[in-house]
């Protein structure tokens, strides 16, 4: 049963999706800043040199329309977005109890997080290797949030994929409105100057014309290392559904999806099996799952994925409803502007006619407190983790509660390096990292009853982009392991 939160704990959570919110409206002026960088060295290059690179100003201008273009979605995904909490609350929060509860990382009231994974932007690799993040979860009201309606166990509610319509009445900047003015002559400008009209309409982040809850006195100032995440999601949109990410879904998802074939091969309507997808990012996974005949559930825990997700997942009107602009961000390893320039349509697949089935589900929260739940023993058919086990702070202990939640017999399938989240966190709260080489995991996995069906090593990349000259190539790990029947787990720290 869920404990009743302080309003401390509660003045928290407001604060981090406040934070949240302002990092996803602080994207278009972060990016601005960007290019008035880009224009002051070029305003010191000697005329000569000017001369020669005298088409770098037209691009800085289609940059402009770019983010234009993806300020659009973003703000139609923020409008459409319904906030658990009451965001215009006052937010005062008392230091000392701040500091308890963020030193306490086992703490029963985190729930979503502000953190994005360091693993959902391979730009983001440092020296030592390790994708850098900042993880900051924060408390909550309940155990869990559920953020797009949905159920923390599975089955008993459905999302509400496609039932919802773009509030704002706005038409949206699909891909046929577009269409000519990308394919024609790799310039932006039709596309984009039509979503600069909708978002003076709608999105006028620094105006008043904003809708709905989403005020602009939400907006404060963050880090760059805050809207650098929004830039994150951005590449994880394509990851998940747009189709440039159909290589990077064909090497990590397929394989996913060809074993849960091969070991479900019946999955009646009337009783389908149930699968659990911890770490789900943007959800298209967990879709696919469903879609294939299981009860579905993707667990995560970022505000930032849940309310892209959210969107896509529910609000989605068509394929390739969207145009953003992914790559624009970076000037590096480029073959040309117009590779960098180039749009993405999403999503590649409407959801709500994916043939999903009856009780997909996304629930907002941290793993290792929403299903180290006795509620939850025995009841998953099947675990899928993606590029999500060197999420753990304690691997171990992920393991162990996947292990208690997947029914005697059943499989836990696995993609994804060890490139551990925590491993790099050298700061002042000394955070908790076990790091584990892939021999050492299985043998975990063993002792908590798993046996090896297949093993493999899979070759793919992470939010890559695939015209760019440099490609960040993760060896991943590739397994299903079954769970013996009748294993019984001692419960930790016996
Ligand atoms: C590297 S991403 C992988 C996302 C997705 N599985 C994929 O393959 O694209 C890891 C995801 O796990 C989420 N995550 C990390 N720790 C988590 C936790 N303790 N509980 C739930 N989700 C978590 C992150 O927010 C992130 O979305």
């Amino acid at each position: 049963m869920a404990r009743r939160y302080s309003r401390q704990e509660e003045a928290l959570e407001v604060k981090s999706l406040r934070r949240i919110i302002s990092s996803y409206l602080n994207y278009p002026d972060a990016a601005e800043e960007d290019i008035k960088r880009y224009e002051r060295s070029f305003a010191k290059l000697p005329p000569a040199h000017k001369d020669l690179l005298s088409h770098l100003p037209a691009k800085y201008t289609r940059l402009r329309r770019c983010i234009t273009a993806n300020t659009y979605f973003i703000m139609h995904m923020l409008q459409a977005f319904e906030p658990p909490l009451d965001l215009s609350q006052g937010i005062e929060i008392d230091d000392h109890e701040n500091r308890e509860i963020i030193a306490d990382g086992h703490r029963r009231s985190v729930t979503l997080s502000n953190a994005v994974d360091g693993d959902t932007c391979s730009e983001h690799v440092t020296t030592s290797g390790n994708r850098g993040s900042i993880h900051e979860p924060l408390s909550g009201k309940d155990d869990n949030h559920v953020i797009n309606d949905a159920p923390r166990s599975n089955g008993e509610e459905e999302t509400r994929i496609g039932s919802c319509c773009n509030e704002s009445g706005d038409r949206p900047l699909t891909h046929s409105h577009c269409k000519d003015a990308c394919d024609c002559q790799e310039d932006v400008k039709m596309a984009v100057d039509e979503a600069a009209s909708c978002c003076s309409s709608v999105a006028n982040v620094n105006g008043s014309s904003l809708l709905g809850w989403l005020d602009t006195s939400l907006k404060m100032n963050v880090p760059q290392v805050d809207v650098d995440k929004v830039r994150c999601i951005i590449r994880n949109i394509v990851r998940d559904w747009a189709l440039e990410g159909q290589r990077e879904r064909d090497q990590c998802y397929k394989p996913i999806l060809k074993e849960l074939d091969r070991l479900f091969p019946v999955r009646r309507k009337e009783r389908p099996p149930s699968c659990l997808v911890p770490g789900a990012g943007l959800g298209r996974l967990a879709m696919e799952i469903s879609s294939l005949g299981f009860v579905s559930q993707g667990n995560e825990f970022s505000y930032y994925m849940m309310i892209c997700s959210s969107f896509i997942l529910n609000h989605t009107q068509t394929a390739d409803e969207w145009i953003i602009y992914p790559w624009i961000h970076s000037n590096c390893n480029s073959l040309s502007d117009s590779d960098q320039l180039r749009s993405v349509s999403f999503p590649d697949i409407h959801p709500a006619s994916a043939g999903i089935t009856e009780g997909f589900s996304m629930c907002g929260g941290d793993f290792v407190e929403v299903y180290n739940d006795e509620s939850q023993r025995a009841t998953w058919d099947a675990v899928v983790t993606c590029f999500f086990l060197d999420t753990a702070h304690n691997i171990v202990e992920y393991i162990e509660i996947i292990s208690n939640i997947v029914k005697d017999g059943g499989v836990w399938i696995n993609v994804g390096p060890l490139l551990y989240h925590f491993a790099d966190a050298y700061g002042p709260d000394d955070e908790m990292s076990i790091e584990l080489s892939l021999e050492d995991v299985k043998k975990v996995a063993f002792h908590y009853g798993f046996e090896l069906e297949v093993e493999n090593i899979i070759e793919t990349t992470y939010t890559a982009n695939p015209l760019s000259m440099m490609q960040n190539r993760y060896f991943a790990a590739f397994w299903t392991m079954k769970k013996k029947q009748k294993h019984t787990s001692q419960p930790s720290g016996q």
